[in-house]
């Protein structure tokens, strides 16, 4: 029997387990209560409440503009939604690059506030002081290396990260460095499989990777690539579940014919 079969409630704990027994890790992002019990009853492992809430809720070009009021209101919805996922919040952008006193008042107000699990923070050494500080006062701390769109100005561009020697080097040193912390798992985002399956390898915690290949120990899609919502971004890594563009707007379509036509309510849909 696996291990995620076994627990009632998913915990950091269970994810170690997992990674342990060679059991994949599987994670969706989600914004909403709804969709938060929809994922939770399919029995995904863990939901990210990402700050990819700014591009796919907000309708935000990039993920700097969320702010942290936002991810508690998204938050706290999803975990109204959920009775075994591991719930994983994102720290936005500004709230714990500053100062590691800052980092660990954002950090407490999205447990305190929400009830969310755990959070996640992009960045390696940069951020050593504010993950070393949000985990002394007993919060999980997920990392987030390779693509880490709250840089995307630094970046320039969203393509693979880590292809040349030197910023592969800086990244597996990051991830080491963050495992000795204490993160209890490491998103890895679109970097080349191969390095991916290193880390993945040389770490006793979880990698979960998004463009990252297969040999990380979990993945983690955002649920309006996944279902399809979102039908024009098309990027290699994405494998799409559902065409839900298509099948809400034709379902709206035919609502809107039906009132125009008079056809909705008929006499059985009304008092
Ligand atoms: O915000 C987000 O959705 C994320 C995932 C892409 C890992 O960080």
């Amino acid at each position: 029997m696996s291990v995620n079969k076994e627990v009632k409630r998913i915990t950091t704990n269970t994810l170690q387990k997992m990674k342990v027994n060679g059991e994949r890790i599987s994670m969706i992002t989600a914004y909403d209560y709804s969709f938060a019990r929809l994922f939770d009853e399919a029995g995904v492992d863990t939901i990210l409440v990402g700050d990819s809430a700014s591009n796919v809720m907000a309708g935000h070009e990039t993920t700097l503009p969320i702010t942290l009021d936002q991810m508690i209101y998204h938050a706290s919805s999803v975990i109204r939604g959920v009775n075994r996922s591991l719930v994983v919040v994102d720290l936005p952008f500004g709230t714990y690059q500053g100062n590691s006193k800052e980092a660990l008042a954002s950090a407490v107000r999205i447990m305190k506030e929400t009830g969310a699990h755990a959070v996640k923070i992009e960045g390696g050494e940069e951020i050593l002081e504010s993950v070393k500080r949000i985990l002394a006062a007993g919060i999980p701390v997920m990392g987030h290396l390779g693509l880490t769109p709250q840089s995307i100005y630094k970046f320039g561009t969203y393509t693979v990260r880590a292809k040349e020697e030197a910023e592969a080097n800086k990244l597996r040193r990051d991830a080491l460095i963050l495992q000795e912390a204490g993160c209890f798992g490491l998103v890895l985002e679109k970097i080349p499989a191969a390095l991916a399956k290193e880390v993945s390898e040389s770490l006793a915690i979880p990698t979960i990777g998004i463009g990252a290949g297969k040999h990380c120990d979990g993945q983690v899609l955002v649920m309006h690539d996944l279902l399809g919502i979102n039908t024009e971004f098309k990027p290699r890594f994405l494998r799409q579940y559902l065409n839900l563009h298509e099948q809400i707007t034709g379902a709206v379509k035919n609502y809107v014919k039906d009132v125009k036509s008079r056809d909705f309510p008929n006499e059985q849909e009304q008092y």
